[in-house]
């Protein structure tokens, strides 16, 4: 069946565009280039056609074509992946997209069979399974590339769970930190924005094709059958949804942008911690560059440009909600639009999170900076608060009392730990002699060790709960 047609017969082959019988002059170059997308998606080649196989098979299967014609696109299809695999592949513009320049040159190399793998099938369903595809291998990159990522973060944790800095708010002193638990509130964003690629994914993972152009087909096709092959877990219910709706796409860029915004936070923190005036980390000079007329500078390019990088990442995903809006069922050639962003999208996410995996791993602490910042500011002052309440005083009342304190130690250029015991005292009678341990850095952060307080103990405990979970 599969050698019926004689060269000149093949009008399908010879025509410069594959549905152009119906049209009586040729488009512009321009609107050529305008409506093409060959230059960007020849990128879902691979998908595209593992999506005609198993389509092939299935038409087989179910006796819409015959098992010789089933074997000539398996035959034609091995030839253009080693063709496109080895750069030898010639995409034209003339053929549109990445499905039309791959049909063209099946119908070259096999046929008739070539023109008949889009039985039961449309480039609307087709394109919509591409990007499916496609993107759910995307994800678990990027969920594996989270995990690597956390786990870089909870080693530096670890090793750091007794390196006291200065947690801040309003970016003002407030209380003692460890660095370990200050890397932990990362891991914990990136852990779930794993999640969220987790739970992206099921809605990811379900087949349009059979949808066909927009109506389904009258053929008898099996759609379980063709999501088995492509390990799809269901089937698109609803063939104008299945070819039309991209929210699949979309919320995957809503996660990827809270991934961004996750790494621009750090990105914004590593560059303050770089910042000889606070010089509280380094980072290894392959993240940095220098400056071309001041030689003493060392920039934190990468988290500069990552933190710089999320506002083309959020863009995307409010081009694609704008895309998505104003369009009535079924396909539009709106939808085309789709995917430049998606693909900047997942780039942008994996080369930051490939290179942050590396670069966290590398962060050198300067563990004294982080110190002698922490003792500025009075960070243990709530130590003092409390201590006073665990002697029975109301909250508020010992609030005023530590209030003054900070004022004297302001005025005497020293620090709450520096009074002795006869100054303590004079604000309240309870002060006793163990307050010393009370208003030093360790003791400070020592006392807050239940779930999700930053003592060093509890701080190593969740390290490692961190690391289990990304070991699994
Ligand atoms: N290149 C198109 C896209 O990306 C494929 C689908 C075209 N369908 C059509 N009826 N023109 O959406």
């Amino acid at each position: 069946m599969s050698n019926d047609a004689t060269p000149n017969q093949n009008q399908f082959a010879n025509k410069a565009q594959a549905w152009s019988a119906r049209f009586s002059e040729p488009v512009s170059d321009l609107v050529k280039r305008y409506t093409a997308s060959v230059d960007f998606d020849k990128r879902l080649a691979h998908v595209d056609i593992q999506g005609s196989l198993a389509h092939a098979a299935m038409l087989a299967t179910q006796g819409i074509i015959t098992e010789d014609d089933h074997a000539a696109i398996q035959r034609g299809m091995t030839q253009i992946v080693g063709e496109i695999d080895s750069g030898a592949f010639t995409w034209l513009l003339d053929l549109e997209d990445v499905h039309l320049n791959i049909e063209k040159r099946l119908v070259e190399l096999v046929g008739d069979a070539g023109k008949r793998l889009h039985t039961g099938r449309s480039r609307n369903d087709q394109v919509a399974t591409d990007i499916r595809l496609w993107l759910r291998a995307e994800i678990d990159v990027i969920t594996e590339l989270l995990h690597g990522l956390r786990g870089a973060l909870a080693t530096v944790a670890h090793a750091n769970a007794d390196t006291i800095m200065p947690g801040f708010t309003h970016l003002q002193v407030a209380q003692p930190v460890t660095f370990g638990h200050h890397l932990l509130a990362y891991a914990e964003m990136f852990g779930r924005d794993a999640e969220r690629m987790v739970d992206v994914r099921r809605r990811v993972n379900r087949l349009p094709l059979g949808a066909a152009a927009l109506a389904g087909t009258s053929f008898p096709i099996d759609r379980e059958h063709v999501a088995h092959l492509l390990g799809f877990d269901e089937v698109c219910r609803n063939s104008l949804d299945a070819v039309s709706d991209r929210d699949f796409a979309i919320e995957f860029c809503a996660a990827a942008a809270l991934i961004m915004t996750h790494i621009s936070r750090l990105s914004e923190e590593l560059v303050l911690w770089m910042s000889p005036r606070v010089g509280f980390i380094d980072l290894a000079d392959r993240f940095c560059t220098g400056s071309s007329i001041m030689p003493q500078k060392k920039n934190p390019d990468v988290p500069e440009l990552a933190r710089g990088k999320t506002g083309r990442v959020n863009g995307h995903l409010v081009a694609l909600l704008t895309l998505m809006k104003g369009q009535p069922l079924a396909y539009n050639k709106d939808n085309q639009e789709d995917k430049e962003g998606l693909f900047d999208t997942v780039d942008t996410v994996r080369d930051t999170l490939t290179i942050f995996v590396d670069m966290a791993a590398g962060i050198k602490v300067k563990p004294e900076a982080m110190r002698a910042a922490a003792l500025q500011g009075f960070a243990t002052a709530t130590d003092l608060a409390d201590y006073l309440v665990k002697r029975g005083l109301p909250f508020r009342d010992a609030h005023e009392i530590v209030a003054h304190a900070v004022r004297d130690c302001e005025a005497r250029n020293c620090d709450l730990a520096d009074l002795s015991l006869d100054d303590l005292k004079a604000y309240h009678p309870s002060i006793e002699a163990d307050i010393h341990q009370v208003l030093t850095l360790e003791g400070s952060v020592a006392a807050r060790s239940h779930i999700g307080g930053t003592a060093p103990d509890r701080v190593r405990v969740e390290a490692e709960r961190v690391l289990a979970a990304v070991r699994r």
